[in-house]
């Protein structure tokens, strides 16, 4: 009986030391890969402190949030109320204005505004109601996200 109990706890052990020093190693790797991340991470750090990195997120995941409903209502061609969303979300209103001016990096500074600029010329092309021209000027301001994406980290 006890024996068998021995026994038991034995080949437990014998399993659980492995997945153990397993999970222990995945630690160490996961550890490793999050600092290789960052060094090689090549794009310009804003230093943004904590209550601005959450402002510009949930800013950011507005952005998205207008982008889709613009191409929603392209699709739906109400290429005003699209052209209404361009102008009063994505475009250099005096809100936008003030937090890109936020920013200590001149050439993130720059690259907003000239973003903002591209969504009020969105809004203007898209009031032609020229399908085409309208989804190339999307593409456009689209442009801005990538290329500053590419550029710049929190
Ligand atoms: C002038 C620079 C700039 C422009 C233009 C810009 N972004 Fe960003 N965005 C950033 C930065 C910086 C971050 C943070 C990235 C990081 O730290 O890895 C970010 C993050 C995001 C995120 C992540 C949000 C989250 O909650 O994690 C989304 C989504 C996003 N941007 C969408 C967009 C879209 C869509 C556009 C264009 C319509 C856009 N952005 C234009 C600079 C920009």
């Amino acid at each position: 009986m006890f024996k068998n109990i021995f026994s038991t706890v034995f080949i437990l052990l014998l399993y659980a030391v492995p997945v153990y020093a397993q999970s222990e190693k995945e630690v160490i790797v996961n550890h490793r890969m999050m600092m290789n991340d960052t060094i090689n991470d090549k794009r310009i750090s804003l230093n943004l402190p904590p209550h601005m990195k959450v402002h510009q997120l949930e800013n950011m995941r507005s952005h998205v949030e207008a982008v889709q409903a613009i191409i929603g209502l392209i699709a739906e061609q109400n290429f005003i109320k699209a052209s209404e969303v361009a102008h009063t979300k994505l475009g250099l209103t005096a809100e936008m204005k003030r937090m890109c001016s936020m920013f200590n990096n001149e050439g993130f500074r720059t690259l907003g505004f000239q973003f903002h600029k591209s969504a009020d010329e969105l809004a203007e092309t898209l009031k032609t109601k020229d399908m085409k021209k309208s989804l190339q000027a999307l593409q456009n301001t689209m442009g801005y996200c990538v290329q500053c994406h590419a550029t710049f980290r929190q």
